[in-house]
This record gives C-alpha cells, structure tokens and sequence, in this order.
C-alpha cells in the first residue's frame, strides 16, 4: 500500500498513450530507435544525467517518472501485434521484455556509467547470473578475484560449474598471477574494485589491457563505487554489473541490479537471455532505483565524508588493529584510489583483537548501527562478514581473501558523525591492540 501524502503517479498504457508518448529528445529520443550511443558522452555531466536522462513524459505533462504498472501492452490491431513480435516494429509487448519505467532506469544508469546500454535486472546476483550464462558456454573458464561478494563466489563455484563453467581465483592484485591464471578457455575476468569487505583496489586499466591482449571480457562489479566514483568502462572495461539493492536506491527499500556495456555484448546475448529467462526488473523497483539515482551523486560525497572520518578516528582508537579504507595514508592503494576513483566511498572495514567473540561485543554493544548485511544505505550499517556474508566461504577460502574473525565492516550511512564514533566507542572501549 502506498501512504497517503505520497503522491505516486500510475498508469496503465494504452496505445493512444504510447503514440503520443515523448521521451525527452535531449536525452533520450523515441525508444528504441534511439540508442545512448547516438548521445554524445561528453555533452553532459553525469550529474545532470543522474537527474535527467532516459525520461519519459505522457501527454498528462507529469514533472516525475510514471510506473507503468502493466504486465503486458496492447496493439491496435492483428497486423501490429505481429511486426511488433517479428521485430519488424519496435515497441513494447510484455514487461518481461521491456517496460517504460525499467528503460527510464536503463537509459539514466547506462548514461551516467558512460555505456551504450543497460539492462536491469531482479537482483545484482541475477544481473552476474545472466551475464554468465548468457556469455559463456559448457567448457568455457573464468579468472576471477576471490575477494568478491560470497555469493559471487558460491555462484562460480557451485552453480556455474554444474554447467561446466570453471572458476579460477587469483589475488586481485597479483597482475602476473591474473595473467598465469588465464587459459585458451578464458572468456571472463571479473572483479570488485574497491573489492568487499577489505577495501583493496584493482588497476581497472591494466586489466583492461590483459583481458583485450588475451582476447577475454573485463567485468567489474561496481557496486561499491557507483558511477559518481567510478566509471569502469572508460578505464577500458566491457561490461559493469550493479547491484541496484546497494548505493543505487540508497535508502534499502528494493533488491534489483543492472549489467552496462556496448550493444553489441547485451543487445543479442544478455537481453536475449534475460527475456527468455526472466530475472527482469519490475517497473515499482525500478521507479525507486531511478529516483535514486537522481540524488546520488549528493549522497556519495556526504558517504565519502562521513566515512573518511570513521575511519581516520578508527586509526586512532586503542581496541583496533587494522583500519582498511584507501582514503587513508596507510592503505596500500592509496595513490591508485586516488587517481582512479572520484571519492573513496562508504564501507570501512577494521579488525579487532580476540576474534570472533570480540568482533561480535563491538557489533552487539552499538545502538545508532543497524545489525544487517545490506551496505549503501543512509542508515549505517556493521556486519560479522566472516559469519555473515561470507560464511558460505570454506576457512581456506576467507583465510585466503583476508576475512578474519576480528573483522567487522562497517556501511557508513548519513548519520551525525559524532554518533556513530560514540556507538563505536561503546563496545570498544576496554579492548586493548
Ligand atoms: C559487491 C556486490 N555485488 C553483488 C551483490 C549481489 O547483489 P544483490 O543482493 O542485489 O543480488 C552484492 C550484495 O551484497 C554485493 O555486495
């Protein structure tokens, strides 16, 4: 139930409303005849792009994005209805496929990421999902990071590989053992940079440059930068995947994702695999994402602030062992955060002495923190990723990716700052480094 106070615009499409439909010609053109690629990249700020692009506006004149709340659309008549399945006639038939608020979503996403499309999706974990079936095939092998999101993990080595889709996991920052790594059946190389929970960063360019020389696809998970901090495909990826759950909405509301790239890799393949598989995005969900895409580019600054500061306090308290956060001096991707991202981002991550038992006293005895795994909300959150997030992990594997039972990672939300370094401080106090 939507509140009331909250006005919410709805519509249900007719054909007369989809003929007199007009998208914004600044941004967009008429879909789907107009591709992002026809706009020139350099003509707008990804801030105005944030707030603009993609947007679609009734002959009603609403100032927000409509939610096409349809599952299918209609035609006029037999003739149509079938050049619109053939293809001949572009337009929607089934939300499935397309809808109007999911292609605002894309449009906007895909502009401020600087691709030439965007295909939403129902979660971030089904925007790797379809990227991975939809590319690969039995026989085909992947190199990955192993510091990436646990179920990234669990995905590429108990699912994929019943497809016969191998996984192999190097350091992210060992370049040679990256390139030692690939074989003649390497398709894909996938990252997180920053990577989760331990904040390390990948030279997105020098990957970029092995993947092209071994004939290979650069994937970058983008989900801790977003577009304001990051744009992985001018630094020469091929493809960006989101979880829109994450920065995107912002406030924690909706799970969704996105995949970005040129047309040529998501026109035939992933959207081909999506409308046929179906982990598409619904059009409510995707009405929350673009919303929130319009303030994000404020939000991840006041982010960046906030956390800079955590973690410059956590450097200093006595009960903390290691601080990881490339805003600080003393990460070991200091100089390359600060040349390849545009901010240092949200998440903190610090370690504790004593372990598991100390990590949760810390997490326990916090009151303003909330007690979830979700990150990229205005709420700060703090997680136990060793128990949590990546439990699914075996011992060797977090051993291997540096998560220790001491660490805890902390989403730093918009809060007073000074109430969450005295919520921190309850359960640290007393512990000694
Ligand atoms: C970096 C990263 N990628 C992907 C995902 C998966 O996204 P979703 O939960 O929307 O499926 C997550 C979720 O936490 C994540 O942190």
């Amino acid at each position: 139930m939507l509140n009331a106070g909250f006005l919410v615009p709805i519509v249900i499409v007719s054909p007369a409303f989809e003929s007199h439909a007009v998208r914004l010609t600044l941004f967009g053109g008429n879909y789907p005849e107009v591709k992002m690629s026809k706009i020139n990249p350099e003509q707008y700020g990804v801030n105005t792009c944030a707030v603009r692009a993609g947007q679609l506006r009734s002959p009603e004149g609403e100032h927000s994005e409509l939610i096409f709340a349809s599952s299918s659309f209609v035609f006029a008549n037999a003739a149509e209805a079938a050049a619109r399945f053939s293809g001949d006639s572009p337009g929607n038939i089934y939300s499935r496929f397309t809808n109007p608020t999911v292609r605002t979503f894309e449009e906007r996403l895909a502009a401020m990421e600087g691709g030439e499309r965007c295909i939403g999706t129902a979660s971030g974990m089904s925007a790797i999902l379809s990227t991975c079936l939809a590319l690969l095939r039995s026989g085909d092998h992947i190199v990955s990071s192993r510091s990436i999101f646990g179920t990234t993990v669990s995905l590429f080595d108990n699912i994929l590989t019943k497809f016969g889709i191998a996984t192999t996991f190097v350091a992210l920052t060992d370049y040679a053992g990256w390139e030692q790594a690939i074989r003649p059946q390497t398709r894909l190389l996938f990252l997180e940079t920053p990577s989760n929970p331990l904040m390390e960063i990948a030279d997105i360019a020098r990957l970029a440059e092995l993947a092209r020389r071994h004939n290979c696809l650069l994937v970058v998970d983008n989900c801790f930068c977003t577009p304001v901090l990051q744009q992985p495909l001018k630094l020469g990826a091929d493809i960006i995947i989101h979880s829109a759950t994450k920065y995107l909405d912002g406030q924690g509301r909706c799970v969704g994702g996105a995949v970005i790239g040129s047309e040529a890799l998501l026109g035939e393949d992933i959207f081909g695999f999506l409308r046929t598989a179906g982990p598409s995005m619904s059009p409510f969900n995707a009405w929350v994402f673009l919303k929130g895409l319009e303030t994000l580019h404020v939000r991840m600054r006041a982010h960046c602030e906030n956390a800079m500061q955590i973690a410059g306090w956590l450097e200093q308290q006595r009960g903390v062992t290691r601080v990881f956060y490339p805003g600080l001096q003393s990460h070991p991707q200091h100089e390359l955060a600060s040349t390849q991202q545009q901010g240092y981002g949200g998440i903190v991550s610090f370690e504790v002495p004593g372990g598991k038992p100390t990590a949760w006293q810390v997490i326990d005895a916090t009151n303003v923190f909330s007690i979830t795994a979700n990150l990229g909300d205005t709420k700060s959150t703090i997680t136990h990723p060793a128990t949590t997030t990546h439990h699914r992990l075996t011992d060797i594997q977090r051993a291997e990716s540096g998560i220790t039972d001491g660490l805890i990672r902390l989403s730093v939300g918009l809060e007073d700052v000074d109430d969450l370094k005295r919520d921190l401080l309850a359960g640290l106090t007393g512990l000694v480094a």
